[in-house]
């Protein structure tokens, strides 16, 4: 027995959702609360399961902490964190748990670290994180399952990221606050969540500046200080809730959404015929005639690849062909092919997806590979005739703080439920 997203077509979602924090800010933002002694708050925390596996590795490196899911506070007191080993168990069970490198080395010269899990995305290494710190003096040493870590100093110096991966660049500016002299990030990732921790760090007293086009300057101080910072919006989850009115012919409004932020991917919402307004948060109003739109995926401030399966989902049921290319990651077109169950017309070459329009997606039973896939399938749900049985909870629950709730605010029939071995029957009751 496994719990699943069960969706049942619901079209013309209306109405208006406030925004979550973003996951993809506060996992690094808790991580950077070990640079400084003492009691920091975060709030507007999602209560995503990615929360809860950053707040247990944490309390396994000695910190307290403490989460209000009703008012979204996350409060760590990091006076007592006396280790720097992080077991494979925690590791494994998310990506972003390499974060925690950057500061364990700032704080303790050394940290020990599984090798990092998460989605299926391809292979996903950790070599720009690797040979960055070892610019900065740090020296790696790899058993089976462990990364050991260790420097006498941390030394400041220009690094330049041959991309401008998210995580090698939070990491490296972690650290580099606290290390003497000034360490220069060329080439940096600049998505808005990398902004938000920069502005929690200058709140505990790093000395941090952004250069055009893309480098970040950082000059190390002895001590930093707790904070307390509210999280950013969730750019993602407005995206998807965006593209669940636009799919399903609705409107949207979303009061605490920043406009600004989210900018290419409103603007090919528009391209498609949706009407947008930004005078104050965002808000949709979906055409009846949505029209196919390509999109090539790139770091900030292109595309996202976290909406490329929801945009994915949106394309399927345009008139006309559209393209999608994936530049980020090698291995992220896996939903395609559960579209494709679900009566889509998608011909994946590679990294790259022709998506021809059709009338109408049917409901059926799903599997969602990665996070981001859970969603698109849920979206599709919405929208395709009959029952949508999406399997892959854990991935949901991993990127989304219930967010199948805002869903049934905007009118949605949408709930877990239990799927046993009759799952047929299951499916069949419902369609
Ligand atoms: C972060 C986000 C994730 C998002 C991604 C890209 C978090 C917790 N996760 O992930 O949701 O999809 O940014 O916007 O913030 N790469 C290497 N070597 C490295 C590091 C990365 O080859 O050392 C590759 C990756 O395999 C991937 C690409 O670079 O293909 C981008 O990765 P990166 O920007 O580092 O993503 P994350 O920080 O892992």
């Amino acid at each position: 027995m496994s719990n699943s997203l069960i969706v049942n077509q619901s079209l013309n979602l209306k109405g208006r959702v406030n925004s979550s924090g973003a996951k993809n800010a506060v996992l690094v933002e808790m991580a950077a609360t070990l640079l400084a002694d003492g009691v920091s708050i975060l709030k507007n925390v999602p209560a995503s399961e990615d929360v809860f596996n950053m707040s247990a590795l944490l309390q396994d490196l000695g910190a307290k902490v403490d989460f209000d899911i009703i008012s979204k506070t996350l409060k760590i007191d990091t006076t007592l964190v006396d280790s720097y080993q992080v077991t494979s168990e925690r590791m494994k069970k998310m990506r972003a748990s390499i974060l925690v490198l950057g500061p364990l080395l700032a704080k303790f010269l050394r940290a020990r670290v599984a090798l990092p899990g998460g989605c299926t995305l391809g292979a996903r290494p950790i070599d720009y994180h690797i040979k960055n710190f070892q610019k900065l003096g740090v020296q790696f040493l790899q058993n089976e399952d462990f990364l050991d870590a260790v420097v006498q100093k941390l030394n400041s110096r220009d690094l330049f990221l041959d991309y401008p991966s998210v995580g090698a660049t939070e990491n490296i500016l972690m650290a580099a606050t606290l290390t003497e002299g000034v360490t220069k990030i060329i080439n940096a990732a600049l998505e808005p969540e990398v902004l938000d921790l920069i502005c929690m760090l200058q709140k505990m007293g790093a000395s941090i500046k952004i250069q055009l086009p893309a480098t970040i300057v950082i000059e190390g101080v002895s001590v930093l200080r707790p904070v307390t910072h509210e999280v950013v919006f969730d750019r993602l989850e407005a995206g998807s809730l965006l593209l669940a009115a636009a799919i399903t012919g609705g409107s949207i409004y979303l009061p605490q959404a920043d406009a600004n932020i989210l900018e290419g991917f409103l603007y090919k919402l528009v391209e498609m015929g949706h009407e947008i307004k930004t005078s104050n948060g965002i808000e949709l109003i979906a055409t009846s005639e949505p029209k196919a739109v390509s999109i090539k995926t790139h770091p900030y401030p292109g595309f996202p690849t976290d909406l490329q399966a929801h945009m994915m989902v949106a394309q399927c049921l345009a008139e006309g062909t559209s393209v999608v290319e994936e530049t980020v990651y090698e291995n992220r077109m896996l939903h395609a092919h559960e579209l494709n169950r679900m009566g889509a017309n998608i011909k994946v070459t590679g990294n790259s997806a022709t998506v021809t329009g059709v009338k109408k997606l049917q409901g059926m039973q799903v599997l969602a590979s990665d996070i981001r896939a859970s969603c698109a399938l849920v979206l599709a749900g919405l929208v395709a005739q009959g029952t949508t049985v999406v399997e892959g909870l854990h991935h949901f629950r991993r990127g989304y703080d219930a967010l199948e709730n805002k869903l049934k605010q905007l009118g949605a029939d949408i709930y877990i439920g239990e799927l046993s071995e009759k799952r047929e029957d299951l499916i069949e009751k419902y369609n």
